[in-house]
């Protein structure tokens, strides 16, 4: 059970809250790596008949789908973009393939990376493979290329179609790519030494932006005109590849839904303690780096994968485990070389036109099941000190007792976690600014200031139909939670029914939200040119800037606002103070 809700909800901590939707979710349970039936309800017809592309890298065959709006479009999925990190090259860096000896029978869904499942959902450790949705067009001029970077903290999700389905956004005239990275300890493991120098699942995302730049124009894509896109772990990562040493000139605009690798958190060179929690927790010895990955290469995937409940607390805190190193130089070729706030205070930036965002609730639903337990309430009341600093993230230094209190002080006035609405709308609101919205809000600061190019600033407030927190009782929506955004861009079979055509304003929020995305992804500005997109006739979007820090309120209809849940944020700046 707690495996199964793991990839139903989005990342672990999601556990209790998700917990009652586990027996109706329509995850892939019928799926297996024999007979893997797509979960999409317009999935193609793998046959000899699916369209044919001839790349520079060989010939690839895919199938055939339908949008929601009845568009015809070509997929071509689980195409292997590196060679299987599997054996030698298990926490090694990927190796990217150039050619295919074969024709590519990319007509079928390709596994997932090793997160923990149930037996019937397809992962492999041959996981590093990318998935390309094109229009049905003879279009002469190239089409804009979203490169989308999936979310689930770096320990889940993945970028298969049942998880990031491409039939809202393929209604638009843009190239979508979804991507597979390692995950969790196979693609973050860093013992901070020549043998394991940390930041693989990113090294697997550059190389699949590699890929795009050399193949994509066979697919009617526009190499010179990418946006990176992602949510959460792929919003981390989307920043991080706009000051990569490795990323220069693979991406032209850049999207970060709710995650910010620029936050309250110290930047670190390694993850070792990580390393020894995941040796301890598969019996492997820990004496010293060698000793642990020699073992852990020895490990069955699923063994890793299934490992992962281990890393978490009673609270399944903290959230994030993997988070990126500034790798030191072993001769390497190094992911990131400095601290990501430097690199952009010293403009050391492949700067693009940027749109950042985070909803209006984010984690609140991580408070619920602590204000409704005793015996977690009891657990975080007489033990603060110890519990805040996981929960919120905060830099486990001599200043993290000072600013459990100072949260403690402004989030909950200093009282104790009772079961009662103003806790739960206290500690909720603690949760989402710890884990995302200060993060999201500093960098968005950052940006602004430090970029030569627009920043665009939003706020997902619109609660629908579904949400990916709906209450237990009766199940619906209560606010904006985390990853919200996600079930207006793409369709997620594993959980939501796909949101038909119709007048409603969910439908409108699907065209909304994708028109955004299309206008920003051929123009690096989402404001409406002229006629072409009705739905954005309301959009006026001004950028964000050090002195009028403007940002859009995302709901049923478009509103402009300033300065961003301001006194909460000021708690934080006060506490963890940077120059900007
Ligand atoms: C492609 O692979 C799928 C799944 O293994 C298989 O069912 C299908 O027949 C293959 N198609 C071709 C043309 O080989
Ligand atoms: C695209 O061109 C090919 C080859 O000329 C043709 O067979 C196909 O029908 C055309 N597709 C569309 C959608 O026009
Ligand atoms: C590794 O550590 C264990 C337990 O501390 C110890 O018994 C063992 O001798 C050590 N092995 C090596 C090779 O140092
Ligand atoms: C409360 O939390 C504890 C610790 O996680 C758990 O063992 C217990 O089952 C929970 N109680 C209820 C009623 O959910
Ligand atoms: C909530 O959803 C479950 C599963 O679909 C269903 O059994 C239950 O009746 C629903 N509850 C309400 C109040 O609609
Ligand atoms: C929710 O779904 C129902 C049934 O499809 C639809 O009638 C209604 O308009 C939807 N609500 C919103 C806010 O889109």
């Amino acid at each position: 059970m707690l495996l199964k809700t793991l990839l139903i909800c989005l990342v672990a901590r999601e556990t209790l809250a998700c917990r009652s939707k586990v027996d109706h979710a329509s995850i892939a349970t019928t799926e297996s790596p024999q007979n893997d039936q797509p979960t999409t309800a317009s999935s193609g017809q793998p046959s000899k008949d699916g369209p044919l592309v001839v790349t520079p890298a060989g010939a690839i065959r895919g199938s055939w789908m339908e949008t929601r709006r009845g568009r015809q479009f070509k997929a071509f999925r689980g195409i292997r973009y590196a060679e299987p990190p599997v054996g030698e090259l298990r926490f090694k860096p990927p190796v990217p393939i150039l050619k295919y000896t074969n024709e590519v029978n990319a007509s079928e869904e390709g596994p997932a990376c090793p997160l923990p499942v149930p037996p019937t959902y397809y992962i492999d450790e041959d996981c590093l493979t990318i998935n390309v949705y094109t229009p049905n067009k003879n279009s002469s001029k190239p089409l804009p290329v979203i490169f989308f970077i999936h979310a689930g903290g770096f320990y889940s999700m993945t970028g298969r179609s049942d998880l990031a389905g491409p039939h809202y956004l393929l209604d638009r005239d843009i190239v979508l790519v979804t991507i597979n990275y390692r995950l969790a300890t196979l693609g973050f493991l860093s013992t901070g030494d020549a043998l394991a120098p940390g930041n693989n699942g990113y090294k697997d995302q550059v190389v699949a932006l590699r890929w795009v730049q050399r193949n994509i124009r066979a697919f009617g894509g526009d190499p010179d005109l990418v946006t990176i896109a992602g949510c959460s772990a792929g919003s981390f990562s989307v920043m991080l590849h706009m000051i990569s040493p490795m990323t220069k000139g693979l991406f032209h605009r850049a999207i970060s839904i709710s995650g910010s690798p620029i936050n309250q958190l110290p930047d670190r060179n390694d993850l070792y303690s990580l390393a020894v929690t995941q040796a301890e927790l598969v019996g492997c010895p820990t004496n010293n780096s060698k000793a642990i990955i020699d073992c852990l290469k020895t490990k069955p995937f699923r063994e890793l994968g299934d490992s992962l409940p281990g890393f978490f607390n009673q609270f399944y805190d903290p959230t994030l485990l993997w988070s990126p190193v500034v790798e030191l130089d072993f001769g390497q070729e190094r992911y990131l070389d400095m601290k990501p706030i430097d690199a952009v205070r010293q403009g050391r930036m492949h700067a693009v036109p940027y749109i950042i965002s985070q909803t209006h609730d984010e984690f609140f639903w991580k408070a619920f099941p602590i204000v409704q337990n005793k015996t977690l309430r009891d657990t975080m009341n007489s033990e603060w000190d110890h519990y805040a600093p996981i929960s919120f993230q905060l830099a486990k230094d001599d200043t993290a007792v000072i600013s459990a209190h100072k949260l403690r002080q402004a989030y909950l006035k200093d009282t104790p976690i009772a079961e009662n609405r103003e806790c739960a709308d206290g500690l909720g609101k603690l949760y989402a600014d710890a884990l995302i919205g200060f993060g999201v809000h500093r960098l968005a600061n950052l940006m602004c200031r430090h970029s030569p190019h627009k920043v665009y600033y939003y706020q997902f407030a619109y609660v629908g139909n579904h949400s990916h927190y709906e209450d237990p009782v009766t199940n619906k929506s209560l606010a904006a939670s985390h990853h919200d955004d996600l079930i207006y861009l793409f369709t997620l079979s594993y959980r939501f029914p796909t949101i038909e055509v119709s007048d409603s304003t969910d439908s409108l929020i699907v065209d909304r939200m994708t028109a955004v995305w299309f206008n920003f992804a051929k123009y690096g500005d989402p404001n409406p040119r002229g006629n072409e997109l009705p739905e954005l006739s309301t959009l006026q979007w001004p950028a964000m800037t050090p002195t009028a820090p403007k940002y859009l309120k995302f709901d049923k209809q478009f509103s402009i606002e300033e300065n961003m849940f301001e006194d909460r944020f000021n708690v934080w700046e006060e506490l963890y103070s940077i120059q900007y």
